[in-house]
């Protein structure tokens, strides 16, 4: 029995040894040009899906993915961050990722292979020697949903619908308010907009649904600190850090000063508030909870507070919800003004999260309050 176990132990030592002398030599061809032999793909496919399904499995419940927001901003994003490899159904694959090995397969045909979770769970991870990223932000493990959301509808998509949810109204006929202000923009600038427009259109009302938060007559300081703590990474999104990154803080300025100037129209209240609801929501807004330590959020948001405050009045009331969690579990950003938000809202219960948004989202600034 020893001597059989020495065997096989010196069998295995001698082909270490030859692999680590057959790799150092140079000899294996690591050429993308050249495809794996058969049972070399074979052996790498299996193993890819192997590793998704099974760390797929511990993924938790998704959020409604026949959220009309959701996969209106899964789409925003998939053009700028997945399309350049994987294609989109108005244009194919682009010919440089084309000759990637593993070469990146045609999203369009090939999503529905895959299940709810293992989509999210490939957006968030990346596949490693893959050349597959991992979502940008790691803190917000929330985002990839709106991505698999989007993944989920894409096979057979026409042209026109991926054009629809990626590119929203971007003609700026559509949002008059914007067009004056749109004349006095010089090229640069102009053309980093028409890419946030697609977004949260010309007029920073995104179209109106709440897959995008509204920007329109948003306090400018405020618009400008956040897309600089973007830029530099000190505010967390895997969507808005890669769109923010590298753009100079005078065009971020004429960005901030172009969407709080806007007018937009305000969404339609959230219909059928809860009552009730909506009257814990005005008077934390008002007075806080002195029982958990949550302040009056009144005494930093409001019309003549800090401008580096936001506004809250009429914003999306998921968006705020969203926002308010995120601070709960740090994982808004690590910037002096995000810190002071997060230690205001720690303690709030998910009712009053609630009661919150629902309290803003149908509350409308006082010079407008007839909007
Ligand atoms: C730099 C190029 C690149 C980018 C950008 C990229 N991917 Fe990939 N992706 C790949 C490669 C390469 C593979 C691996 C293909 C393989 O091993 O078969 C892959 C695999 C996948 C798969 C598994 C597909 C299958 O059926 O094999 C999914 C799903 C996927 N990517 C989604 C996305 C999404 C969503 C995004 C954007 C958030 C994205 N990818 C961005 C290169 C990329
Ligand atoms: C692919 C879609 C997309 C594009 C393009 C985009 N945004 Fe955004 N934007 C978002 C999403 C989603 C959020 C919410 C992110 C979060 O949760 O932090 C956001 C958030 C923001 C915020 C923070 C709003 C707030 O109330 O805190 C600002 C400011 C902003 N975007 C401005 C811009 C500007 C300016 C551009 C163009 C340079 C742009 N965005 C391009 C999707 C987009
Ligand atoms: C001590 C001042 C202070 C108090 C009190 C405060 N906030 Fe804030 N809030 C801020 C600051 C500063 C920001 C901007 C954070 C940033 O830029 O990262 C902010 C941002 C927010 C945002 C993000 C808005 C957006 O457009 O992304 C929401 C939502 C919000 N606060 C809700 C509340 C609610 C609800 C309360 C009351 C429970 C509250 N805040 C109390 C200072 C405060």
């Amino acid at each position: 029995m020893r001597r059989v176990l020495t065997i096989i132990g010196l069998v295995l030592g001698a082909q270490a040894v030859g692999g680590f002398l057959f790799a150092w030599s140079g000899l294996y061809s690591i050429a993308a040009s050249k495809e794996h032999l058969p049972p070399v793909t074979w052996f790498f496919g299996m193993a890819m899906r192997s590793s998704i399904e099974t760390h797929a499995a511990f993924v938790g419940d998704p959020p409604d993915l026949d959220d009309p927001a959701l996969i209106r901003r899964g789409a925003g994003h998939y053009e700028d961050g997945c399309a350049p490899c994987h294609g989109a159904p108005d244009v194919g694959r682009n010919p440089i990722s084309r000759h990637m090995l593993p070469a990146p397969p045609f999203l369009p045909g090939h999503a529905g292979d895959w299940t709810d979770k293992q989509l999210y769970w490939i957006t968030y991870n990346g596949i490693k020697y893959a050349g597959m990223p991992a979502w940008p932000a790691q803190a917000r493990d929330d985002e990839p949903w709106a991505v698999a959301a989007f993944l989920r509808r894409l096979d057979g998509m026409s042209a026109e619908e991926y054009r629809r949810l990626a590119f929203g109204e971007t003609a700026p006929d559509g949002d008059r308010s914007a067009l004056s202000d749109l004349a006095m923009l010089d090229g640069s600038a102009r053309e980093v907009l028409d890419n946030c427009a697609r977004c949260h259109g010309y007029d920073g009302a995104g179209g109106g649904t709440a897959a995008f938060p509204r920007l329109s007559g948003q306090n400018a300081a405020y618009l400008f600190h956040a897309l600089r703590a973007y830029a530099e990474g000190g505010r967390h999104s895997g969507i808005m850090q890669p769109v923010a990154a590298g753009l100079d803080e005078s065009i971020l300025r004429t960005l901030a000063d172009h969407y709080a100037g806007q007018t937009a129209p305000y969404p339609p209240p959230p219909a059928d508030a809860d009552p009730a609801l909506l009257e814990l929501g005005a008077r934390l807004a008002e007075s806080g909870d002195r029982d958990t330590g949550v302040p009056a959020c009144s005494g930093c948001h409001g019309e003549d507070r800090d401008p580096r405050y936001p506004r809250l009045d009429g914003q999306h009331a998921s968006y705020i919800a969203d926002q308010l969690r995120l601070w709960q579990r740090d994982a808004h950003g690590d910037t002096p003004l995000s810190r002071i938000m997060g230690a205001a809202v720690r303690n709030l219960t998910e009712e009053q999260i609630r009661a919150l948004s629902l309290h803003y989202a149908q509350s409308r600034p006082r010079e407008t309050a007839d909007n």
